[in-house]
């Protein structure tokens, strides 16, 4: 009965999406059609990505369902459409550029949409349903376990993976806007060991990055991290300074330890002896999270180098730490 219900709602899923993906190349998607190509998308990367259209009209696709004999029940349960009291029971995606999310087996669970203009939300995404567990999936993995390098490139959007895979960074999949999440870790570490944490460069990019890094830790694989400066994303520094640059940065990404640290800096003013002091203990208390003696060592020299202080006074300050907490 459940397994009937999920393959129920793939259906309706896949449905949905072969009608969006019609709607963009008809009359009604022209102004999708040329919002993507605006985006500098071609029409192989659209194609690739499934990437298709709503329309205007607030229910076009409750009637094609129906007429195909989907009833609202798994209609709505798909989190295609919702009931209110002003439209009643209406597509929940309108004039918006429609991408599919797929899992591993390529079976579309989910969709994003994104408005073509400033309207808000920016995206507005399928809820989690019984086939779509945002925690468990990541956007373009079905494409990237294929690619054949080595890492696994994580950013955070729709377009910054589209952006990437055209530019033949096929290894690159996003988590969503949803912080990434243990369940992705191990999805992850099925195809790779190394991930490259791609992030957007503002605040919040930030914070998701220091959090992914123990994520990452912890389900024991080892990262680095882009760095995008002065663009915004994966998006913007592609389209700006191509696909040379970027495979550039990618050689160049950054030990996720000295990410941390050069990080954790910025909370500490190394023209005050009293704040630069706490901000050396803070990195000692760091480097005792490094079990290994060699590897340890070798952090501490790195570290000392980049940040004014002895290897001896450094190691000093390692070794107290370490016997305060055995
Ligand atoms: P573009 O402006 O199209 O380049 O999108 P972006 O991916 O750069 O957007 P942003 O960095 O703001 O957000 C990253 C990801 O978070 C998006 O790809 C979405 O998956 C998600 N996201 C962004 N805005 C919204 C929103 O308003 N609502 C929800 N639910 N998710 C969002
Ligand atoms: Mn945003
Ligand atoms: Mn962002
Ligand atoms: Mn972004
Ligand atoms: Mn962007």
């Amino acid at each position: 009965k459940k397994e009937n219900k999920r393959a129920r709602l793939l259906q309706v899923n896949k449905e949905a999406a072969t009608y969006f993906f019609h709607q963009l190349r008809s009359e009604n998607g022209r102004a999708g059609w040329q919002y993507l190509k605006k985006r500098e998308l071609s029409d192989e990367t659209i194609r690739k990505f499934g990437l298709g259209f709503a329309n205007m009209t607030s229910n076009d696709l409750v009637k094609f369902l129906k007429s195909k004999g989907y009833e609202d029940e798994v209609i709505r349960d798909a989190g295609l459409a919702t009931f209110d009291e002003k439209f009643g029971f209406h597509d929940k995606f309108w004039n918006r550029v429609m991408f599919p999310i797929q899992d591993i087996n390529h079976r579309v669970i989910g969709f994003g949409g994104r408005v073509m203009g400033d309207g808000k939300p920016k995206y507005l995404n399928s809820p989690e349903t019984p086939v779509f567990d945002k925690s468990r999936n990541l956007y373009g993995l079905n494409i990237a376990r294929t690619a054949r390098k080595n890492q696994i490139i994580l950013c955070e959007g729709y377009m910054d993976v589209i952006t990437m895979h055209q530019a033949g960074f096929s290894q690159a999949v996003a988590s969503l806007g949803t912080a990434f999440t243990e369940g992705q870790a191990s999805l992850l570490k099925r195809y790779t060991d190394e991930v490259i944490l791609s992030y957007d460069s503002d605040g919040a990019g930030v914070t998701a990055a220091l959090r992914a890094i123990s994520i990452l830790k912890e389900a024991g694989m080892t990262g680095r991290v882009l760095n995008l400066e002065p663009y915004k994303d994966p998006d913007e520094f592609i389209k700006n300074c191509g696909q040379e640059a970027f495979q550039k940065r990618l050689d160049g990404a950054e030990n996720t330890f000295f990410f941390e640290i050069r990080m954790l800096q910025k909370d500490y003013n190394m023209q005050d002896p009293e704040s630069k002091t706490k901000f050396y203990r803070e990195i000692a208390r760091k480097l005792c999270g490094f079990s290994e003696e060699v590897e340890r060592e070798n952090y501490i020299q790195a570290v000392a180098q980049r940040y004014q202080i002895s290897v001896e006074n450094l190691r000093r300050l390692v070794l107290s730490y370490a016997m305060q907490t055995g």
